[in-house]
């Protein structure tokens, strides 16, 4: 199989550096095309970007020129890693020119037509995208991804619907990578922990976490019933979103019963066999001091969400600590599953 040519829009930031270390070795998909603001247009990709990444940046990206990120020379499939005060008007104009965006940004992801997908948790909801199609006339398509702490609480509650789940709160201790870089100042951020997170990083949690565990009906998705409380912070880590979650179900579940609900948890990627599907999308682990960033974060290449410390709560019925890499899981990682989920299912 030749492989399917990617563009990435936002290319020189934080997540867009993300998708070029993921894609560097990827099986479908090869990145031809950069794109990014007037500040990096026209400068060959490594003076446009301080590449943040252990991964070497390969060669043939290093020397590519970054592009004007405004549709007509990309190919038809891009991912986008662009800020979200410009990601509204451009993916827009990208779906309007025929191209199928993948993207992180928080734009669109409320959209009654914009699938807001976690592929092992609501692989159904792409079905919207007939939907999309029809009202909005787009050649083109746009699919979203969670904002990075959502996803987190989304995989980690996906496998408990069962249990009826009536109320969540949730307090999150998120890296400064999910501030892209450079981010937050040293000043600010070392040896410190800063009670609030701006552009709406509560409601997003409150409200996105509804959207994507919510069912598919009549071509709709009708949000599924909870009630979620977020309180977000940020914490001097670099990679790994790390969440205290307290839950409330119909039914007062049973400790072994929801760790197997979680060990157990497969989605539509591990039947497909998805090249970035990790084998076990939830891993729950005893040890009393886990799960941890720095041990954590990085497991099955960052696609895993770690899960521990599930114990009563005496306020709801059970909590429990969870934790995901914010900028694989919670971006770049999660939109290339997204394409790879596209392609099996013929959307590509
Ligand atoms: N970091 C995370 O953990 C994370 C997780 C989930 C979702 N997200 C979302 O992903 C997006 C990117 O986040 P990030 O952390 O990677 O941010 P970032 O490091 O600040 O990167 C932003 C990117 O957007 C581009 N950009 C800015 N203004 C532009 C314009 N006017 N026209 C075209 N391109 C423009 C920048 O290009 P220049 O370099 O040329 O300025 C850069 O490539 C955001 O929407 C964010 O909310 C981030």
């Amino acid at each position: 199989m030749s492989p399917i040519e990617v563009g990435i829009l936002g290319a020189t930031g934080a997540v867009g550096q993300q998708f070029i270390a993921l894609l560097a070795a990827h099986p479908w998909f090869k990145v031809t095309w950069l794109g990014a603001s007037q500040r990096s247009e026209g400068k060959a990709y490594r003076e446009a970007t301080a590449w943040r990444l252990p991964a070497a940046l390969p060669d043939d990206v290093a020397k590519r020129q970054v592009d004007a990120a405004t549709p007509g020379r990309a190919p038809k499939l891009v991912f986008s890693g662009l800020d979200s005060s410009v990601a509204g008007e451009i993916e827009g104009a990208f779906a309007q020119a025929g191209h199928i965006v993948v993207s992180n940004a928080r734009n669109y992801r409320m959209d009654a037509d914009v699938p807001l997908l976690v592929p092992e948790v609501n692989a159904d909801h792409l079905a919207l995208l007939k939907t999309q199609s029809a009202a909005r006339g787009w050649p083109g398509l746009i699919v979203t991804n969670p904002n990075c702490a959502t996803v987190v609480l989304a995989m980690a509650l996906a496998p408990l619907r069962p249990f009826g789940l009536k109320k969540v709160m949730i307090t999150t201790l998120q890296a400064i990578s999910g501030a892209g870089y450079p981010g937050v100042a040293s000043w600010d951020i070392l040896a410190n922990v800063i009670p609030y997170i701006g552009g709406g990083e509560e409601e997003k949690i409150q409200t996105e976490t509804n959207k994507i565990l919510g069912t598919l009906r009549g071509g709709a998705v009708v949000p599924h019933p909870m009630a979620v409380s977020a309180t977000t912070t940020r914490v001097p880590v670099h990679n790994g979103h790390t969440a205290s979650i307290s839950i409330a179900c119909e039914q007062t579940p049973d400790a072994d019963a929801l760790i197997h609900a979680w060990r157990s948890f497969k989605g539509r990627p591990q039947e497909m066999a998805l090249p970035s599907a990790p084998a076990r999308p939830i891993v729950y682990l005893t040890e009393q001091n886990r799960p941890q960033p720095a041990l954590d974060a990085d497991r099955d290449g960052g696609m895993t969400v770690t899960v521990g410390r599930l114990r009563p709560c005496q306020v709801l019925d059970v909590k429990f600590v969870a934790l995901g890499h914010n900028t694989i899981r919670g971006a770049a990682g999660a939109a290339v599953l997204n394409a790879e989920l596209m392609r099996e299912e013929g959307l590509l």
